[in-house]
């Protein structure tokens, strides 16, 4: 499509900076990074643009002069582009709410392959082609027969299937709803996922060779998770979660429904008042925490700044449940101490204390210490080990 000699130097720029950031090590995949143009596979993107408080995306296009530098500029930067707006909460791509597929940062695609151990004649499974850039990347370490990549967007795997033939690569891809995996095409010795689950498909497993890996975001909430390495095991899956916090757009599925509930009318004249010392009230920006949090609570935790009745901007923050158990918080006085209201049927302020005092105890653990076991009927969550005894269901 482009004819732009210089495109080899850009992937070779690329592929340097991934390894000087530690991102890229293997020659392997240093040869892929350095092979694919990913300018091919993303023609055109979007940038979000906010003005006093709106967001707005701009489309940046190779066939535009007026945008083509920053296109070009845009898809040989180490960042992910947003390639499709549509509604997630609908599953169907249609109204402009938000990203529904991105090219994602290609450091963040090498770690994961690199993480993956992929080895000569493994046979890969991709959930959520998006672009084809990544299917690329697998397609030139494992040949054709090797690579399979599927979407819930037809649009999407067409697009992919005419940009990957185009340079000569033809895996297969199919247009399906990930969460049954490609049963057809199985075993598989690796499944990569690059949309995130709340919950990791059994079939999945079943699709993958005993020994074989798996690597996906489990995100039960907002911001509440991060990519997962499971190991397939007779009877299990379980693995680490990453030490570096990622995190994709989540599956578009009706079977795991993501549409955020309304949260419950907050009325603090029938509320429990209390107070609270805590400094830091926007507990969602400490994603290890936020994640303990949502096991400890069993179930999603809504949040987000109650209106600030005279300057019409983000007032006290709040927290709710979907039992409608809720606290707000003011913000904090000049010795730091905040007021706390809390209503529904539960204390959910205290109850996020005492995880926040158990998350202390335990020294206060980062990704690398919290682990995922599934079974075809379960999914727990622990901390060091599987039999630490500090394990939580998630259901
Ligand atoms: C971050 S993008 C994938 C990026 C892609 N790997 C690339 O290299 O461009 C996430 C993709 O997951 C896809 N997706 C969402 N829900 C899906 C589902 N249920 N099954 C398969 N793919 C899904 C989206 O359509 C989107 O294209």
């Amino acid at each position: 499509m482009i004819v732009d000699n210089g495109w080899t130097n850009r992937a070779a720029a690329l592929r340097d900076e991934l390894v000087a950031a530690g991102k890229l090590t293997s020659p392997e995949w240093q040869a892929a990074v350095s092979a694919v143009p990913r300018h091919e596979f993303v023609p055109e993107f979007y940038e979000r643009v906010s003005n006093s408080g709106t967001v707005s995306w701009e489309l940046l296009s190779a066939s535009s002069p007026e945008t083509r530098e920053r296109w070009w500029n845009g898809v040989w930067a180490n960042t992910s582009l947003v390639t499709q707006l549509g509604d997630l909460s609908r599953w169907e791509p249609g109204a402009n709410t938000g990203p529904s597929s991105s090219s994602s940062a290609p450091s963040l695609m090498t770690r994961m392959l690199e993480a993956l151990d992929i080895r000569d004649g493994h046979r890969v499974l991709e959930i959520g082609t998006g672009t084809g850039y990544n299917a690329a990347l697998l397609n030139h370490r494992l040949g054709d027969h090797n690579v399979f990549s599927v979407d819930v967007d037809a649009g999407l795997v067409d697009s992919a299937r005419d940009r990957l033939a185009a340079l000569g690569y033809r895996p297969t891809l199919a247009t399906v709803d990930g969460v049954a995996g490609l049963p057809e095409h199985a075993p598989y010795d690796r499944i990569i996922a690059t949309c995130a689950v709340s919950r990791v498909p059994w079939c999945w497993a079943e699709q993958t060779r005993q020994g074989g890996r798996i690597l996906v975001d489990l995100k039960v909430s907002a911001s509440a998770g991060n990519l997962v390495l499971l190991r397939r095991e007779a009877d299990r899956l379980e693995g680490r979660f990453g030490s570096g916090y990622a995190t994709f757009m989540h599956m578009r599925t009706p079977a795991f429904d993501v549409e955020p509930q309304a949260g419950p009318e907050r009325d603090r004249a029938d509320a429990r008042h209390a107070t609270t010392t805590l400094r830091q009230e926007r507990l969602w920006e400490h994603p290890p925490l936020w994640f303990l949090l949502h096991l400890w609570q069993r179930g999603r935790i809504g949040f987000g700044y109650a209106m600030d009745q005279d300057t019409g901007g983000p007032g006290p923050v709040f927290f709710s449940t979907e039992d409608g158990s809720w606290c707000e918080l003011s913000t904090a006085d000049a010795d730091g101490t905040r007021e706390v209201w809390e209503g529904g049927p539960r204390r959910l302020w205290s109850s996020i204390e005492t995880a926040m005092e158990c998350w202390h105890q335990q020294g206060e653990p980062g990704w690398d210490r919290f682990g995922l076991t599934v079974t075809p009927r379960h999914h727990t969550i622990w901390l060091d080990a599987p039999d630490s005894g500090h394990n939580w269901p998630i259901g």
